[in-house]
C-alpha cells in the first residue's frame, strides 16, 4: 500500500446555497420580471392583420388594429411597453424620407389605436428614417453620404409627429451627431416637455440586424452599410462618450444595441453613469435561438429565461425582446 493522506474537507462549500429551490431563489443576486420586458411590434400598413415574418419564426407584421391587441396582452402579461417599427408599403420611399413626417401615417395610427385600446401601457417609438427612405438609411443622403446636420430636423420633426399621436417614448435609433439635442429642442419647443427620450446611444454597426431588415422591407432599399454612422463593434470607450453626450444633450435612459455580445458594454455603461440602462436583444439574436429551438437543440423556455436574465446581471434596467411575451407569460 502507498502510504495515502486522505484530502481535506472543503471548509467553504458555496454548494450549500445552492442546495434547493428555496435557498437559490433567497440568495439570488438578481431577478427577472415582466416588468423588465418591452415588446418590439413590426407594424404595417397591409390590408392583414397579422403577416408572418419569413426570417423571424413566430414575429408577425401587425396592423394597426393587431397592435392594439397586442398591447392589451402585453398588459395584461404585466410588460410595461410597447415598442413600434414600422413596415410601410403603401408610403412613398424618398430620398428624405417623406412618410416619416406623415401626422396621418402608419405609427401615429398605431399609437392611436394601442392608447385606444390599453392607456395604461407605455409606448415607444423608432426615431430613424431607414424604413422611409429609398436609400434604407437613418439620415437623409446628399450624393453619396448621409448628411449629418440635414438629418437632425427631419428626425426631430418625426419625433414630434410621435410625440403629437401620443407616444410616451421616442428612441431616436439613427446614431446621427446631435441627434438627442435636436430631438429635445423639438419637444420642448412644441409643448412635450414630458416626453421621455430614450436613446439608442450606444447602437453598432451589426449583421445581427439583418432579419429585422427583412421584417421591416429595408434591407432590399439598403445601399451599402451604416458603418459611417453606427458604432465599429471594435470599441467600447466610445461607448461611453456616446452615452455621456447624449444624457447632456436631454435623454433620459439609454440603451446598448445588440445585446447579447454587447453585454460589457451595458455592464460598463451602467456602472458608468447609474441612468436606466436597456438592452436590446435585436432580430439576429432572436432568429438564431429560434433556429435552435426548431431544430429541438436548445430548450426554448431555459434558453429565454438564461439570456434575458444575463441583461439583468450586467446592469440592465430592462430588455427589447421578441421574446417578451413568452418570457412574460414563462415568469407570471
Ligand atoms: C433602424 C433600426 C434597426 C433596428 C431597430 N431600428 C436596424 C438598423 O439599424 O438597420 C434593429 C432591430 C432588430 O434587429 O431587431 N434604425
Amino acid at each position: 500500500m502507498l502510504p495515502y493522506q486522505p484530502a481535506p474537507f472543503p471548509l467553504a462549500r458555496p454548494r450549500r446555497l445552492r442546495s434547493s429551490p428555496w435557498v437559490r431563489r433567497l440568495v439570488a443576486e438578481t431577478t427577472l420580471t415582466p416588468a423588465d420586458l418591452i415588446w418590439p411590434l413590426i407594424v404595417h400598413d397591409g390590408a392583414e392583420d397579422r403577416v408572418p415574418v419569413a426570417s423571424m419564426p413566430a414575429v408577425f407584421r401587425l396592423s394597426p388594429k393587431a397592435a392594439a391587441t397586442a398591447a392589451v396582452e402585453a398588459r395584461d402579461l404585466g410588460i410595461p411597453m410597447v415598442a413600434l417599427f414600422p413596415n410601410v408599403d403603401g408610403a412613398i420611399k424618398d430620398a428624405v424620407g417623406t412618410g416619416a413626417t406623415d401626422p396621418d401615417g402608419l405609427i401615429p395610427d398605431c399609437i392611436k389605436a394601442i392608447k385606444d385600446a390599453a392607456p395604461e401601457i407605455g409606448v415607444m417609438t423608432d426615431v430613424a428614417l431607414d424604413c422611409y427612405t429609398d436609400h434604407g438609411h437613418d439620415g437623409v443622403m446628399e450624393g453619396d453620404r448621409i448628411a449629418n446636420d440635414a438629418s437632425l430636423d427631419r428626425l426631430a420633426e418625426q419625433a414630434f409627429i410621435h410625440a403629437h399621436a401620443g407616444a410616451d417614448v421616442v428612441a431616436p435609433s439613427d446614431m446621427m451627431d446631435g441627434r438627442i439635442q435636436a430631438v429635445r429642442e423639438a419637444l420642448e419647443a412644441n409643448g412635450f416637455q414630458e416626453t421621455l427620450i430614450l436613446s439608442y446611444a450606444a447602437k453598432f454597426a451589426s449583421a445581427f440586424y439583418g432579419p429585422y431588415r427583412d421584417a421591416v422591407g429595408s434591407s432590399a432599399m439598403l445601399k451599402g452599410d451604416k458603418k459611417t454612422y453606427q458604432m465599429d463593434y471594435a470599441n467600447s470607450d466610445e461607448a461611453l462618450k456616446e452615452v455621456a453626450m447624449d444624457l447632456s444633450e436631454g435623454a433620459d435612459a439609454v440603451m446598448v444595441k445588440p445585446g447579447m455580445p454587447y453585454l460589457d458594454i451595458v455592464r460598463r455603461v451602467a456602472e458608468t453613469f447609474r441612468v436606466p440602462t436597456f438592452a436590446y436583444q435585436v432580430s439576429g439574436e432572436y432568429s438564431m435561438m429560434q433556429a435552435s429551438i426548431a431544430n429541438g437543440w436548445l430548450d426554448q423556455d431555459r434558453a429565454i429565461l438564461e439570456t434575458l436574465h444575463g441583461f439583468k446581471r450586467a446592469g440592465c434596467a430592462g430588455v427589447l425582446t421578441y421574446f417578451a411575451p413568452q418570457a412574460a407569460r414563462l415568469l407570471g
